[in-house]
């Protein structure tokens, strides 16, 4: 973690969940301020559970969230939601750029930048994900893969209140794979690093820095206690209130 930061624990449902599964949101909105009292906590539910969730949590400290937005305010885009109707329904922050819709909507920087703004302009944190795949890595275009995806996905006018990114590397996204300890670390110090020349020092020092891809309460520890980790980004593992709270106790 890093000194002065507040650490951030998301949760991201993907395209799970219906009205039984307010009861896992309300037991882990219920358990995490005891969980992790110096934390911020945020479970990104489909959009379609947003508004009830949004109440499920409400006077406790856990918030919700989107995992995805169009760039525009409304229009005729059938099927999308605006991040001004996420804010309507609740929301505090929104993920975009996450790989699963990179890949499956071949969403690109330009997009994710889009969607950014868009997120700001609604009064919504951004959380904007990046991450190389396994090809990539095997390649050693891990750092060049980052900088690029930063420099096209994080608009300017980011700052550590509106955005959030999350280093997710794609291969360890609900494999059970994690990097060593020692690659997440200089990913992210890299990433602090790419940031500063970015953003300006002052900005990318403050901006909190997510670990996604296979957090599990088995692991949460030594992977938040790394350098420039700021708190994870949670797929699976938040589905359960038991390991979503497990892994928040190890932020404290
Ligand atoms: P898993 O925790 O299931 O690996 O998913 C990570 C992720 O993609 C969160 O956005």
């Amino acid at each position: 973690m890093t000194p002065n930061i507040k650490p951030l624990i998301a949760g991201n449902w993907k395209m799970h969940g219906a009205g039984g599964s307010l009861e896992v949101l309300k037991a882990a909105a219920e358990g995490f301020g005891e969980a992790a009292p110096a934390a911020d906590g945020v479970i990104c539910v489909p959009a379609t559970l947003l508004d009830r969730a949004s109440r499920v949590v409400e006077g406790t400290a856990l918030q919700t969230g989107g995992q995805d937005c169009h760039a525009a305010e409304q229009g005729a885009h059938t099927g999308d939601v605006s991040a001004e109707m996420l804010a309507d329904a609740g929301a505090a922050y929104v993920i975009v750029g996450h790989s699963e819709r990179r890949a499956d909507h071949g969403e690109g920087d330009a997009t994710v930048a889009a969607k950014a703004k868009a997120a700001w302009r609604a009064g919504l944190t951004a959380i904007i994900c990046i991450g190389e795949t396994e090809a990539q890595r095997k390649a050693g275009e891990t750092f060049t893969v980052l900088e690029t995806q930063m420099a096209g996905s994080i608009p300017g006018g980011a700052t550590a209140s509106n955005t959030v990114i999350a280093y997710e590397p794609v291969w360890a996204i609900g494999t059970g794979l994690t990097p060593e300890i020692s690659d997440i670390e200089a990913a992210h110090a890299h990433i602090r690093q790419h940031l500063k020349t970015q953003l300006g020092a002052e900005v990318a020092d403050a901006m909190r820095l997510l670990y996604g891809g296979s957090v599990k309460p088995g692991n949460a520890e030594s992977i938040l206690s790394v350098d420039n980790v700021d708190g994870a980004l949670i797929g699976g593992a938040s589905l359960k209130a038991e390991d979503f709270l497990g892994i928040a106790r190890a932020a404290g």
